[in-house]
């Protein structure tokens, strides 16, 4: 039994050990927005956040991630002041099939939290994420237009 805290909600999933999150969340939680491309850690489209950082979850054994973690996936972030991440990407139009872009849009979000600011280089070496697509571009200009965002909405708190 694997205690989690998924989207602000204390959940427990009947599964072995070495299960890795990604399955915990799309087989027992059906918070299927998490998807699996490469289940090695090289594309990205797997990435929730665990404590606000980007976490690639096909290679994350359930059982190593602690009760008291908070995990966000596609699904919880519009509950969270990330929700501007995913207006800015409905506003670019940035997705093309779509398959790529929960996990972009999360490591978008992890990367705006520690760099509230980010350069085009910034963004370019911060997610890493793979597009069959070729999305980069307006991932790229809808990261940017968060980020600014943000930062107004701070600004006026
Ligand atoms: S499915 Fe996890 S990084 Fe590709
Ligand atoms: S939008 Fe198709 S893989 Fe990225």
């Amino acid at each position: 039994m694997t205690e989690l805290n998924v989207n602000n909600r204390q959940l427990r999933a009947d599964v072995e050990g070495d299960t890795p999150l990604l399955w915990v969340l799309r087989e027992e939680l059906q918070l299927t927005g998490t998807k699996y491309g490469c289940g090695v850690a090289q594309c990205g489209a797997c990435t929730v956040h665990m404590d606000g950082v980007a976490l690639r979850s096909c290679v994350m054994p359930a059982s190593a991630v602690p009760a008291t973690a908070r995990i966000v996936t596609i699904e919880g972030l519009g509950q969270t002041r990330f929700k501007v991440v995913q207006e800015a990407w409905a506003e670019l139009d940035v997705a093309q099939c779509g398959y790529c872009q929960p996990g972009m849009i999360m490591a978008a979000a992890a990367l705006i939290a520690q760099t509230p600011d980010p350069s085009d280089d910034d963004i370019r070496s911060g997610i890493t994420n793979i597009c069959r697509c070729g999305t980069y571009p307006r991932v790229l200009a809808a990261t940017k237009l968060a980020a600014q965002r943000l930062r107004g909405a701070g600004a006026q708190r």
